[in-house]
């Protein structure tokens, strides 16, 4: 799909505009558009329906089917995605629910006509119970929080919005799925060193992936943020993971922290962010993942990608060579983004889990 034209509302003022719901032990009726909603009790939640949905899924436990029964997720994407979309999708017809979407992924909705998004938005919250939503602008998750929370005085069936990844702001499901993915190999987040490799400026994922870490300073966590100068981690989130007295190390060079590293996350250049092509042109192959890179990691070191990958993940040879490697587990990550989904699905909707 090309992503659609779009009329643009400044979204970002949204964020200063719009105070999320902390989450607090209740996730009923809330919308889901940063990690910043989440404390460590939160997250242990999310973490164990993940893992109990997971068993019920593998051992298909009928009943599963039955958390979302009837309930409707409208998939708004205005952006490029394959695994965030699918997932969602997957994860509320797994329990039992069902979805609908834009005519033609929005190329044919009214977007097309110039509707903005605040409009859309509320049309979607008017049908549906849940909105999964996906837009380039910084904020857009927040504006759509703010517009519904008004509609939702009007109507008499409320709806709530699930961030797909909000321009270069957050990417709230993808850092839940990750932090699943990375307890889930290595048993605990106990005393790792985790290093997120490449686009830390406009990578989404990293920005809540980093926050999430961050949030249960007992763990011991420590974070090497290795970017070229250009593309360093935003100082909202440096702010965010220093303010909670986690150790940060900020480096140009790979191999000071390739050989300490516990879990590398890898990242694609986000060459879509760009104002000028040339200042993508002049990073674009700082970091290259290969087979050969691997070697130099711990013996029992996981590769993460949040995915889609490209040349920085060197050749469709070196895709074939570094999938064998029992170290790499972004197959594992895109599976467990269904899981985490499901549980977070059930639980906004207010299913019994
Ligand atoms: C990422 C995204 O869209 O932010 N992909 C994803 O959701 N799995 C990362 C990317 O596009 O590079």
């Amino acid at each position: 799909m090309n992503d659609v034209a779009l009329d643009v509302r400044p979204s970002a003022q949204f964020r200063h505009l719009y105070q999320p719901p902390k989450i607090a032990g209740d996730f009923a009726g809330k919308h889901i558009i940063t990690v910043e909603q989440f404390e460590k009790t939160d997250l242990d939640s999310v973490m164990r329906t993940a893992t109990a949905l997971r068993e019920r899924v593998l051992r298909r436990d009928g009943e599963v089917v039955k958390l979302c029964e009837g309930r409707i997720m409208a998939s708004l994407f205005y952006e490029s995605s394959t695994r965030t979309d699918m997932s969602f999708q997957a994860a509320m017809r797994r329990l039992g629910g069902s979805v609908i979407f834009g005519s033609n992924g929005m190329q044919f909705s009214s977007v097309y006509k110039g509707e903005n998004l605040a409009d859309t938005i509320r049309a979607a919250g008017c049908y549906a119970d849940l909105i999964t939503l996906r837009h380039p602008s910084e904020g857009s998750s927040f504006q759509a929080a703010y517009y519904l929370d008004r509609l939702n005085e009007k109507i008499l069936k409320p709806c709530v919005v699930v961030s797909g990844g909000d321009g270069i702001g957050e990417h709230p499901t993808q850092g839940l799925l990750d932090l699943f993915t990375i307890a889930d190999q290595k048993g605990s987040l106990d005393n790792l060193t985790i290093t997120l490799v490449g686009d830390l400026m406009y990578g989404r994922t990293v920005h809540s992936l980093a926050k999430l870490l961050a949030l249960d300073e007992a763990k011991n966590v420590k974070l090497c943020f290795v970017s070229p100068p250009s593309l360093k981690m935003p100082d909202t989130v440096l702010d965010f993971v220093q303010g909670r007295g986690i150790e940060v190390y900020e480096t140009s060079d790979l191999h000071e922290v390739l050989g300490e590293s516990d879990v590398v996350y890898w990242t694609r250049i986000q060459d879509e962010r760009f104002a000028r092509k040339a200042d993508y042109e002049a990073v674009r192959d700082t970091f290259i993942m290969t087979p050969a890179v691997l070697n130099q990691c711990k013996r029992d070191v996981i590769l993460m990608h949040p995915l889609p990958r490209k040349h920085e993940m060197g050749t469709y040879n070196d895709h074939d060579i570094l999938d064998q490697n029992p170290r790499t587990v972004y197959f594992q990550q895109m599976e467990n983004g269904m899981y985490v989904r499901m549980a977070l699905l059930a639980k906004v909707l207010g299913a019994d889990v």
